[in-house]
Parts: C-alpha cells; sequence; structure tokens
C-alpha cells in the first residue's frame, strides 16, 4: 500500500459513517498554550468534548501533524518517530456509542476493502479501573469478546487512561489495538473532565470519541515488503536519497540514516509552521533535531547533499501540505543558517570539550555535558562519543531546563485566553491582561500610520514585555515609532472603555473586526471594541480570546524599546509598560 493509497482508505472509510474532514492544525497549538507542541489529533477538538458547539458537526476526522519529543532518545530504531502523521476519528455529544467505535476500529483494520489485516495478528486492552474514582471499562471489554477472530484480549492500568493533555480537560478509558505487538490505534472513550486539581468529574455533554492511529506504523503493518517503517512509501524517497550518497551498510550507517530521516522530516514540517531554530521552547526542540540531524550527516559525509533531502522531503509531502511548498524558500533558508551556526560553534564547543577532556580525564559531568549542550549546542551523542557522561544528572539539568521553558509558555496567553496554571500569580496575570489590551492598540496605531497592509506575524507578551510581529518590508523611522507611540498613550490616558461581546464570526468580520489570519476561529468568537471618546470612532476592534482590561487607562504608560527586523518582510516591536 501506498502512502496516499492509505490516507485515501482512512478518509473514505469514515466519510461514509457521517464524518466530516477537518484539515491538520498547526504543529503549534492554538487552543491549548499548556503543552509546546500539538501531540494529539483531539487538541483542536478539545472545546467540543465539553459542550462548546462543534462548527464541524458532531463528526469529524482528520490526519494530524503529531510532535512527541518524549521518544526523542528512541529514534533511530524501527518503531519510534517525533514527528509522525495521526489519524483520528472523533465524535462529540455522545453521536457515536462505544459499540460503534470499537466495531469500526475492527472493520477498518480487519475488512478486505480496507487494511484486510489478519485476526490473529490483531490483539487488544480496555481499563482495568486501577485509577481511584474510576471503573474498569466492562462495557469495552463485553463489545471487544464479540470481535470474531480476536483472542488476544487483556485489561491494563494506567497506560489505557488517557489524557488530559495540557494542565485540564476531557479524558477517559481507552481500547487499544496492537497489531504483531505494536501499539497502532488508541480509542478514548471521554467520559471524565480531569480539573487542574486533578479532580475527575463526568463528562457532562455525554460520551466523547477520540482517536489516534499512528499513520507510519499502520502504513508499515500492511506493506507486506516493509520490515519497519523507514521502508515505506513515507519513507523510502528520503532513506534512498541519503543511501545514494552512501555506498557502505552497516547497523550504525542504518540507525545515523533513520535518525537523519526523522529529525529533517520533522524539522521541515516545524519550519513550515513557522518554528524557528532558537534556545527556548520550540525552537530549542527545532534546533536540537537540525542539529543531531547534521552531526550525522557530517559523520555519513552527505552534509553536501543537505539541500537535496531538504527537498525530497518537502516534495513528498508538498502534495498533502501545501505549507510545504508555499515555506519552501523560507525552509531551505532557516536550515541552511541554522547548519552554517552549528559547524561554526561546532568548532567552539568541541575545543572547550577538549579542554575539559585534558582537566577531567575521560569522565565528564551531566553538568558539564549539558553547559556544552546548552552553551554550544554541542549534542549529547556527540559529547558521548568523546568522553562518558553521567546521564542522570545530564537529564536532571535537562529537566530543569525545559521546566523552565514550560512554565514561560504557561505565563503566555495561548490564542484562547491566559493559561490557569499554576506558575502564573495574580499579578502577573493582571500584567499580562494590561499587555494584552496594550498589543490591541499598538495593532490599531500600526494600521493607522503604516497603512492596511500591515499584518499581525505573531505576539507574545510575558511579565516583562509584548513583542508583536507584523509584515512590513522596512523599518520604522523614529518619526514613526514616536506617532505611535503617541498615538498609544493618547488612547490610555482617555481611559476609554473595552466592550467584550460575544458574537458570530461572520457578523465580527463584516464589522470590520481585526482578525488574526494564522488562527481557525469557531463559528462564534469573543471580540473586544474601543471607541473614541465621543464613541464616533473605532479605535481599535479584534477578534481575540482576551482577556482585557476594562478601561485602557489601567494600562499605564506605554512604550517602544525595539523595532527591528523579524524576518524577511517582518519587523518586530518590543514595548514596555509601567
Ligand atoms: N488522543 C489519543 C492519543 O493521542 C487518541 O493517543
Amino acid at each position: 500500500m501506498t502512502y496516499s493509497e492509505i490516507r485515501e482508505k482512512f478518509v473514505d472509510f469514515f466519510k461514509a459513517k457521517g464524518h466530516r474532514l477537518v484539515p491538520s492544525a498547526s504543529l503549534i497549538p492554538m487552543h491549548d498554550a499548556s503543552v509546546l507542541l500539538t501531540v494529539a489529533g483531539m487538541q483542536q477538538f478539545k472545546p467540543y468534548f465539553t459542550g462548546e458547539p462543534s462548527p464541524y458537526g458532531d463528526r469529524a476526522i482528520s490526519i494530524q501533524k503529531c510532535f512527541r519529543t518524549s521518544d526523542i532518545d528512541e529514534v533511530g530504531d524501527d518503531s519510534h518517530l517525533t514527528f509522525f502523521e495521526m489519524f483520528g476519528n472523533f465524535a462529540f455529544n455522545g453521536s457515536v456509542s462505544k459499540d460503534e467505535a470499537i466495531q469500526w476500529a475492527w472493520e477498518f483494520l480487519t475488512s478486505p476493502n480496507h487494511m484486510g489485516i489478519q485476526a490473529s495478528r490483531l490483539s487488544a486492552t480496555y481499563y482495568d479501573g486501577s485509577r481511584v474514582g474510576t471503573r474498569a471499562d466492562m462495557t469495552a471489554q463485553e463489545i471487544l469478546a464479540t470481535l470474531i477472530g480476536l483472542t488476544d484480549i487483556s485489561a491494563q492500568g494506567e497506560d489505557n487512561f488517557w489524557g488530559p493533555t495540557g494542565g485540564e480537560g476531557p479524558c477517559g478509558p481507552t481500547v487499544e489495538f496492537y497489531i504483531d505487538g505494536v501499539e497502532v490505534w488508541n480509542i478514548v472513550f471521554n467520559e471524565y473532565y480531569c480539573s487542574v486539581e486533578k479532580e475527575l468529574t463526568p463528562l457532562s455533554s455525554g460520551l466523547g470519541i477520540d482517536t489516534g492511529m499512528g499513520l507510519e506504523r499502520l502504513l508499515t503493518a500492511v506493506t507486506e515488503e516493509a520490515g519497519n517503517m523507514y521502508e515505506t512509501d513515507a519513507f523510502l524517497p528520503i532513506i534512498e536519497a541519503i543511501h545514494k550518497h552512501v555506498p557502505e551498510v552497516g547497523a550504525e550507517i542504518n540507525r545515523s540514516m533513520k535518525i537523519i530521516a526523522d529529525h529533517l522530516r520533522g524539522s521541515v514540517f516545524l519550519l513550515s509552521d513557522h518554528v524557528r531554530p532558537s534556545n527556548k521552547e520550540q525552537g530549542y526542540i527545532l534546533r536540537r533535531l537540525l542539529r543531531r540531524a547534521i552531526l550525522h550527516l557530517d559523520k555519513l559525509r552527505v552534509l553536501p547533499a543537505f539541500d537535496e533531502l531538504l527537498e525530497v522531503i518537502i516534495t513528498k509531502y508538498g502534495d498533502f501540505y501545501p505549507e510545504l511548498l508555499t515555506e519552501k524558500d523560507m525552509i531551505l533558508q532557516l536550515a541552511n543558517l541554522e547548519k552554517d551556526k552549528f559547524l561554526k560553534t561546532m568548532v567552539e564547543g568541541k575545543k572547550e570539550l577538549d579542554k575539559l577532556l585534558a582537566s577531567h580525564g575521560n569522565k565528564s559531568s551531566g553538568e558539564d555535558a549539558f553547559n556544552l549542550f546548552a552553551t554550544y549546542g554541542l549534542p549529547l551523542d556527540f559529547i558521548k562519543e568523546e568522553t562518558s557522561v553521567n546521564e542522570d544528572e545530564f537529564n536532571k539539568k535537562f529537566q530543569q531546563h525545559q521546566d523552565i521553558s514550560r512554565a514561560g509558555v504557561k505565563s503566555k496567553f495561548g490564542g484562547h485566553g491566559l493559561s490557569s496554571g499554576a506558575t502564573v500569580s495574580s499579578a502577573d496575570r493582571q500584567k499580562i491582561t494590561r499587555f494584552h489590551t496594550a498589543a490591541h492598540l499598538l495593532h490599531a496605531a500600526l494600521i493607522k500610520f503604516l497603512g492596511n497592509e500591515i499584518k499581525q506575524a505573531g505576539s507574545d507578551l510575558s511579565v516583562e514585555r509584548l513583542r508583536f510581529d507584523f509584515t512590513f518590508p522596512r523599518a520604522l523611522s523614529p518619526e514613526e515609532k514616536t506617532l505611535v507611540e503617541d498615538w498609544v498613550n493618547k488612547q490610555i490616558e482617555s481611559n476609554l472603555p473595552v466592550k467584550h461581546e460575544t458574537i458570530k464570526l461572520t457578523d465580527a468580520l463584516a464589522s470590520g473586526a481585526v482578525a488574526f489570519f494564522k488562527e481557525k476561529y469557531p463559528d462564534e468568537v469573543e471580540m473586544y471594541t474601543i471607541l473614541s471618546p465621543d464613541n464616533s470612532e473605532v479605535v481599535s476592534k479584534e477578534i481575540c480570546g482576551g482577556p482585557h482590561v476594562t478601561k485602557t487607562g489601567e494600562i499605564g504608560k506605554f512604550k517602544i524599546v525595539k523595532e527591528q527586523s523579524s524576518s524577511a518582510g517582518v519587523r518586530r516591536i518590543k514595548a514596555t509598560i509601567d
């Protein structure tokens, strides 16, 4: 079976069962600021499991771009990936029963018209009720027992209880299907809501179905000649493009090729969703992937084929993910910038490592290794080849670093409001709320003084500053900056009320509200409007999840501290408030 055939089969099967196909959401979660990257198909549907009306109806499917860092060290074996695609069928408000969800999965896997997998290769698990406040899912067990040919059914604990993603949300017991012992399909029955305090309450909006099936694993199982994921049509063009330049064979080389294929593929997708290499959050994950791939390319002496490999990936997936094609130049440019930077720092890092080895001998503490890793970007793999590393200590340091990054994410806004994460104090929350309204005024000022073509390209709020990216081809003049700053301060001094309405998306757009083009909006949206003192003019009107101050006077004095280029055609303003 080919990559495009398996996609089509999944979509056709569930369309025939009344599901609407929804495009994959971005790898950067829009509704879930508490996780760095999209880890599951259900994330874009999360609100619809708890009663918010779904714009797609009660049944949806997607083939979602997912990224999980938890398996990063396993990559190079036969079944673990960082970036992967997840087939998912979803149902809200009890519109699909547990019985139907399980029967359909079985039909799709075993029917000769679909996956045609022999029942003897399949096994299934259901939830044993081991978590306090829950029960074993005997309904699922009874349904599984009716499936003809399925003999291997067992109960499992925590592994068969899924969710929530992030701090809180829907969750519940699961049924998992395995092919030849490898987990492929997780069928979640959202029956509970888990609060931030980890308390479970029954979901009042009825049973939710949330499933996730790894495309690559399924494709491997139904491709007879494929011994592992990299031998399926999803990966072969990439592996072949590397192999062309590597005449030798061997287990180590194979592992390197798999790491290169996985990491470059993940990097291409992250770049196409506007993640940029950096030392924190999503950018840090991308940097790590790219650098590790470059290291292995260097080891195999294939670095000159860097661009060729990126292009193979873009071509392979471009038909299904058009953003790869539209962002192609940017992807190649940014990946090469990072490559050049890395090769330069590698030389520095190697010098530091040599110094360390000279003073410590052939042993490096986890902390030293982590510092080399964090400061010079020397990957652990590389350090490990030169010296033995206390990995527990390294991981502890790494974890601390990640926790700091995550806390950073929690203290920012997602597209739909301030995270209720415990890391944000109420004073910080208030400050960020003030910044949020200031960002709307800044946005309005930029449109007013620079013209209608300026479009918001991103924003990021912390307790210290606001950062606002927008499309504009040149630097602002000092006069323009003063105009913008003065106008914002004038709106603040006028202490204008900020009006909040819940309104139909179409009405909001018709009324001239500014929307963020990268955001996917539901049918009903929140709109924030600020009018001039005599109500004759719209100062600012935006579709936005909030929260905002009630009167602009609460914001305080606004100051632009920096205006700089962010990327080609995009400017970045940093501003503070006192
Ligand atoms: N949300 C479930 C998962 O990602 C289906 O495994």
